[in-house]
């Protein structure tokens, strides 16, 4: 059972309103990072707030020892925007506890996640005096909004932060009680359009069918990206796209997730994506286009008869090994160029990017992931996911770090990540307390 004080400190994390993306929350942002500074100094961890452009980072480390395995657990403490703010049953910021569930925005993404192995590392602590590995804690406070600071911070702190794999809770389990290991995301690259039409609204009176209706010609252009059968009709887009692998496809047939899941999760009436592909596949190992914003002309009560003077929307395309975002926003950027009518104007603005990552579920901290996994939920087979979010930094550890990450997802698929009512299972965080253990001792011993 979680201690209560446990369960108040994890409350009070979540107190935080750590929006990334919203400057207005700038101060709780730059707390909530002190505030996870002290609870690592209280661990005996050498902790600092490190400052950059954004928002800080945290970093956190036992006393190294040669001949020991290095271990980075990383996360984030930064959340996703709250609105709809009327679709909360509580407000977001005021965690909710109604027997093992937590609702609070970070419940599970990623402040329930990150606490537990911080809770983990602190059992091993008080029963054995020390880890049996070096540990950095890696938390940062810009993962929401691409990590556009931790690269940079990684290529300067390149020696502090060498290690042997890193460790990730921030990813959901295929179903309650199933072990998951994921070893693939998706990348994820952005983007937003602006159609410009007349240099003022008009009225659509007298001026409509003799210019072109900017939101129109917004809604053709985003209606092109795809066929009629979902598949994405722009040119080179699935160019670089890395099959599966055979086994993969034997595998996903057994997972313990069904379509009927996929419904139940979403309340979609059915399921839509690319025709020839399963529901699984075009999750997680297709790329996609996203359109998450469209906006324009009169939105209040009543009508207004116009003709905008602009027409806007922000789109993300899900990417996926050996895609590269550049290479993606490069075809993308060239198709709605191309299909622009002439009689408006196209403003293309890039945003934040990561790339997707993959890697061997079966190398040897893979298989102790595995074994620590088995062990910590009652002797079950891990299940082997790719994921279809992104963690846009996984890739840059990769590369410049040149180690592996192990993703152990301990959100469950309705957590709710990113919408109303997001939670956290506090069973959730036990199990995780106990995988962290169990999987430190793990890897000490390789
Ligand atoms: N924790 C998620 C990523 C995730 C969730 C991966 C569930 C797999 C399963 C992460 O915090 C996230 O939301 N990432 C963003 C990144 C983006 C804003 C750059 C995403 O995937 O949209
Ligand atoms: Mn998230």
């Amino acid at each position: 059972m979680l201690e209560n004080d446990q369960l108040e400190e994890y409350l009070d994390f979540l107190r935080f309103g750590s929006i990334s993306t919203d400057s207005e929350y700038k101060d709780q942002v730059e707390t909530c990072g002190a505030w996870l500074v002290d609870k690592l100094s209280t661990l005996g961890l050498d902790a600092k707030l490190h400052q950059t452009k954004g928002c800080p980072i945290v970093v956190g480390s036992n006393k190294h020892q040669e001949n020991r395995k290095t271990v980075l657990i990383y996360g984030h403490y930064d959340v996703q925007p709250v609105d709809p703010i009327d679709a909360w049953d509580h407000p977001p910021f005021e965690p909710h506890v109604d027997g093992h569930m937590v609702y609070a925005r970070g419940a599970s993404d990623n402040k329930g996640q990150i606490f537990s192995h911080i809770l983990g590392v602190q059992k091993i602590i008080e029963k054995n005096g020390e880890v049996p590995v070096n540990i950095i804690f890696l938390i940062e406070g810009e993962e929401e909004i691409g990590s556009p600071n931790l690269e940079p911070f990684l290529e300067e702190h390149k020696d502090e932060l060498a290690c042997d794999v890193i460790l990730v809770s921030d990813t959901d389990m295929v179903a309650p009680g199933v072990p998951t290991l994921a070893y693939g995301l998706r990348g994820v690259a952005a983007l937003e359009v602006t159609l410009k039409g007349p240099k003022h609204d008009l009225h659509s009176g007298i001026y409509g069918g003799g210019v072109m209706n900017p939101l129109t010609a917004l809604a053709r252009l985003v209606a092109s990206l795809h066929d009629e059968k979902m598949k994405v009709s722009v040119d080179g887009f699935y160019n670089d796209v890395l099959d599966l692998f055979p086994w993969e496809k034997e595998a996903w047939e057994k997972l313990p997730i069904t379509d009927q899941d996929w419904l139940d999760h979403t309340g979609v009436p059915k399921l839509e994506g690319e025709r020839e592909c399963t529901t699984l596949e075009r999750l997680w190992s297709r790329p996609t286009v996203e359109v998450n914003g469209l906006w324009g002309g009169y939105q209040g009560e009543g009508t207004k008869t116009v003709i905008p003077s602009e027409a806007n929307a922000k789109l993300t395309f899900r990417t996926v090994p050996n895609q590269t975002a550049d290479q993606v926003l490069d075809c993308v950027e060239k198709h709605l160029r191309k299909h622009c009518p002439e009689s408006v104007t196209i403003e293309i603005e890039r945003g934040h990017s990561g790339e997707g990552y993959l890697c061997n579920p079966q190398s040897s901290y893979g298989k102790a992931a595995q074994k620590a996994l088995r062990k910590a939920f009652n002797g079950k087979d891990p299940a082997l996911v790719r994921e279809g979010g992104s963690i846009p930094i996984i890739a840059g550890f990769q590369r410049i770090l040149g180690v592996d990450t192990l993703l152990l997802g301990l959100a469950l698929p309705d957590c709710r990540a990113h919408s109303p009512n997001e939670n956290f299972d506090l069973r959730n965080m036990e199990y995780g307390i106990h995988l962290s253990g169990l999987l430190l001792r793990e890897i000490a011993n390789l």
